[in-house]
C-alpha cells in the first residue's frame, strides 16, 4: 500500500511530480467549472484528532474537485469519547468501502503506526511535532511560483522550531530540492537534534532576514508545551517578531511565508502579513492544487 507520510520518505523526483501535477490542476480550479471526474471511483475519509481549519477544508476541496466521495470524521464528536482505539475506529470506518485515509493526529508517529494496522493508503495531514508534508510542498510550491525556483534559495523559518512538525517537514522539502536552510529562533525552542538536520542556526532574527531570500514565521505552539519554554510573549515579539520596520531596514524585498494560524502582533504584525512581501494566502490557494496532486497520484497506485 502506498502512502504519504512524511518527505523524508519522499525523493526530489516526487516532489517535482507532485508540482507538475499540481500545475495541471491549478489551471483546472481556475476554470469555471473547477471539477475533473477522475476520482469518482474512490472514497476518501478525512479523519481529524486535532483541530484544522486550513489543512481539514483544503483536503475536502482537493477531494470534491476530483470528484471523490467523501466523508468527515472529527474525534471530539466520535466514539473515540467512549473509549474506542484508533485501529478500531479507522478499521470500522474502511469496512464502509473506504480506499483511502487523510489522518491528522497528535501523536508524532500517529500515520506510520496506523500504516501498519490498515490496508489502505494514509496521507499524513499533520502528526504531532513530527511531520506535516502536504503543507511543506504547498510552501515550496509557492516559493517556486513566487521566486521561479526553490533550488538555490536561502529560507529561514523563524520561531518554535521545537514543537513544529512544518519546521521539519519544510527542512526535509527545502533540502531535498537543493535550497539553503536555516533556522533562528530561542535557543529554548530548537530541539536537541537540530545540529544534525544541516541547517545553519541563528538566533538573531536581525542577521536571519540579512541572509535570507525568504522567511517563514511560525506561530509559538504554546498548546504543545507543558512549561513555559520562554519568559513572556512581549519578549519574544521583541527579539523573534516580524514588522515592518524590520523588513524596511533590509536592503532588499524578502518573501513572507506563514502556515497558519497567524497570532497577529506576536510573530508577525498586521502590515507585514498583509503586505505585498506576504504569500500567506497563496500558500493557502495552492494547497488545493497540491492536494489534489498528492491524493490523485496515490489514487492512480490504488487503481493499478
Ligand atoms: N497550516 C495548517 O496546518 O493550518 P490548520 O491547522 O488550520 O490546518
Amino acid at each position: 500500500v502506498n502512502h504519504l507520510l512524511g518527505i523524508k520518505y519522499l525523493k526530489e523526483k516526487d516532489i517535482q511530480l507532485i508540482f507538475e501535477t499540481a500545475d495541471h490542476f491549478k489551471e483546472v480550479i481556475n476554470r469555471p467549472i473547477k471539477k475533473v471526474p477522475s476520482l469518482r471511483d474512490i472514497t476518501i475519509a478525512n479523519l481529524f484528532f486535532e483541530n484544522s481549519t486550513r489543512t481539514k477544508l483544503s483536503f475536502e476541496l482537493a477531494e470534491k474537485r476530483l470528484s471523490a466521495d467523501v466523508i468527515n470524521f472529527s474525534s471530539g464528536q466520535s466514539s473515540v469519547k467512549k473509549g474506542e482505539t484508533l485501529i478500531d475506529t479507522v478499521n470500522n470506518i474502511l469496512s464502509m468501502k473506504v480506499d483511502m485515509v487523510v489522518m491528522r493526529h497528535p501523536n508524532p508517529g500517529a500515520g506510520v503506526f496506523l500504516s501498519k494496522h490498515i490496508n489502505a493508503s494514509i496521507i499524513n495531514a499533520g502528526d504531532g511535532a513530527h511531520e506535516h508534508p502536504t503543507q511543506a510542498l504547498l510552501d515550496s510550491y509557492s516559493i517556486r511560483e513566487k521566486l521561479g525556483d526553490v533550488a538555490g534559495k536561502k529560507v529561514v523559518i523563524v520561531g518554535d522550531i521545537l514543537h513544529s512538525r512544518v519546521a521539519l517537514s519544510n527542512i526535509f522539502a527545502l533540502q531535498l530540492q537543493g535550497a539553503q536552510v536555516m533556522v533562528c529562533g530561542p535557543k529554548t525552542l530548537l530541539p536537541k537534534f537540530i545540529n544534525e538536520l544541516g541547517v545553519k542556526v541563528e538566533t538573531n532574527l536581525l542577521k536571519a532576514l540579512n541572509w535570507c531570500d525568504v522567511a517563514n514565521m511560525l506561530r509559538v505552539q504554546n498548546e504543545r508545551m507543558d512549561i513555559s519554554y520562554f519568559p513572556s510573549t512581549r519578549e519574544y515579539t521583541q527579539q523573534f517578531g516580524v514588522n515592518k520596520e524590520l523588513l524596511d531596514s533590509l536592503d532588499k524585498e524578502i518573501t513572507i511565508m506563514h502556515p497558519g494560524p497567524i497570532n497577529r502582533g506576536v510573530e508577525i504584525t498586521s502590515d507585514v502579513a498583509d503586505s505585498k512581501q506576504s504569500i500567506i494566502l497563496d500558500q493557502v490557494q495552492n494547497g488545493v492544487a497540491i492536494r489534489m496532486a498528492a491524493i490523485y497520484l496515490l489514487a492512480s497506485k490504488i487503481k493499478q
